[in-house]
């Protein structure tokens, strides 16, 4: 009887040890580390830096090919329709980031925000899935960028020497991919070892190393390129869709929705990818001169802003090639170039091979400084070695976390299978939207009276159709078999085992530190009087 009594108050401890809360107000009291240098405009540059990339530049062509004979499942001219969904799924969690934002302007987003509504476990839950967003999606975007400048290269093979026009496979692939160059193409040279290629994607290992120094440099340089990446490729995006209207022919939009409903909602899903990014603003907010202000704006503009340019480029597209019936190849790999190329404007087209460069830059911009900046939070919390915290002299940054994420990157761009990797990143993005509706719901009824400088307008109705709409997104995509499906629980699985083997023994032992220094101190505080 005893020894249940004890279990049963055991497991009761345990429970509520994980399920502890920090106060808002003690995060808010913690802070302030980070030097504040970001106004609005930056927050609204760095916003569109972290949205627009692959998902509008390469992505965009394969939610819109939808053919009927059941060969592509695309939406068709209907991608417009696909846009606007994908666009309300995130509209609906921008408003709920908006609202925590301004209420908790503290580095970390989403795992944040978990901390103050669902203790500690979710919170390092949360954290562990958004390095699937942030820390994966930019190994993935880090590869694309690397297929995006390898083709460049190859438009300049007139005038550059041949090795560099078309470098070797083994240098510009991850070894994934050289599998299945090597199994297509025999004749393909790579260095093997112990019957594995090797491979090195230099161009991806070298624009990860790059964008660290930059990140390390500090915050406000970083937002300062991202703006001249974020010029480049809307002027770019501009000029397809400018020169591109004139050549829009209108037979094309027929018939509209090729594959009903379901085309319309894989594309949905598909280039949801496209508006990831915006989320990454919050994770910034320790860095914004005004926060209450300016976070919202940010946040919610950047979005509206992408979502015009992406509603633009869609009708355009889709105006341009037949979407209804099988595309090219290369139609798949870089729509909007190859539709330019269609329509004889190789300038146009080799342009955009250099919008989406930069496009891709700032988006491994954003991304990896919001790894490190959630990392940040987590190591503030013990979950992760106090010596991250520790920022630059001169820069203000923390040099040590990043360039410690630059380097794990540059692991999984030698290691991991890049297909998965990216479809990982949307799993993540999801459960941390669908966290932050949740958590909005949550602390209004438990902290009703604390100050929201920005309120989720007809709430509960906004958080809950944010979780319906991503929910309804995720689940659609767990029913389809494939590796990400089945690795996202195993990642999951991972990361309760590494909380209750690292994290909460970590999490008590500082706990026991605390209690101890204040037991210390009111000794001397006696032994004084
Ligand atoms: N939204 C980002 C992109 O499209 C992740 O690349």
């Amino acid at each position: 009887m005893a020894e249940k009594f004890h279990r049963a108050t055991l497991s009761r401890n345990f429970l509520k040890t994980i399920t502890r809360i920090k106060n808002p107000d003690e995060m808010l009291a913690e802070s302030g580390g980070l030097e504040k240098t970001l106004g609005v405009w930056d927050l609204i540059i760095l916003g569109i830096g972290a949205i627009i990339g692959s998902g509008i530049f390469a992505v965009v062509g394969i939610a819109a090919a939808g053919n009927a004979d059941g060969s592509a499942l695309g939406a068709g001219p209907a991608l417009v329709i696909s846009m606007v969904i994908a666009a309300i799924a995130c509209i609906f969690s921008a408003l709920c980031y908006s609202e925590f934002a301004t209420m908790i302007p503290v580095a970390g987003g989403a795992y944040t925000y978990t901390f103050a509504t669902l203790g500690e476990f979710a919170a390092w839950m949360v954290g562990w899935v958004l390095m699937l967003e942030y820390a994966i999606g930019f190994i993935a975007v880090a590869c694309a960028w690397s297929n995006h400048f390898v083709q460049f290269l190859a438009g300049f093979e007139n005038i550059l020497p041949a090795w560099l026009a078309h470098p070797p496979a083994w240098l510009v692939n991850d070894v994934f991919s050289a599998s299945k160059i090597a199994s297509e193409n025999p004749d393909a040279f790579f260095p093997v070892i112990c019957g594995i290629p090797v491979c090195i994607n230099l161009p991806a290992i070298a624009i990860v190393l790059l964008m660290t120094a930059v990140l390390v440099k500090g915050t406000k340089d970083s937002a300062k390129m991202a703006g001249l990446m974020v010029f480049i490729k809307l002027a770019v995006i501009a000029l397809f869709v400018i020169a591109g209207a004139f050549f829009v022919k209108p037979e094309n939009w027929t018939p509209f929705a090729v594959n009903g409903a379901e085309g319309i909602f894989a594309g949905a899903f598909l280039i949801f990818f496209a508006y990831i990014g915006f989320d990454a603003l919050a994770t910034a907010a320790e860095e914004c001169k005004n926060p209450q202000k300016d976070l919202p704006v940010g946040i919610i503009g950047s979005l509206i802003i992408t979502t015009i340019v992406y509603v633009l480029v869609a009708l355009v597209l889709t105006g341009l090639q037949d979407t209804s019936s099988a595309v090219p190849l290369a139609f798949l790999k870089a729509p909007m170039a190859y539709c330019m190329s269609l329509y004889n404007m190789n300038w146009a087209a080799g342009l955009i091979s250099i919008g989406s460069l930069a496009g891709l830059t700032s988006v491994l911009l954003v991304l990896e400084m919001a790894a490190t900046r959630i990392l940040y939070a987590m190591s503030r919390d013990h979950f992760i070695s106090k010596r991250f915290q520790k920022l630059h002299p001169k820069y203000k940054t923390p040099a040590l976390l990043t360039w410690t994420v630059g380097i794990l990157a540059v692991i999984g761009i030698l290691t991991l299978n890049l297909d998965v990797a990216a479809e990982l990143c949307n799993y993540g993005t999801f459960t941390s939207f669908i966290i932050v509706c949740v958590a909005v719901l949550i602390l209004r009824k438990t902290d009703p009276d604390r100050p929201r400088p920005f309120k989720v307008p007809f709430s509960p109705v906004t958080p809950i159709l944010g979780i319906i709409c991503c929910g309804g997104l995720m689940i659609y995509k767990s029913m389809q078999p494939s590796g990400s499906a089945l690795l996202f629980p195993v990642w999951l699985g991972f990361g309760a085992m590494i909380y209750l083997l690292y994290g909460f023994v970590k999490n008590r032992l500082n706990e026991n530190k605390i209690h101890n220094e204040i037991v210390e101190r009111k000794k001397q505080e006696m032994m004084k009087l």
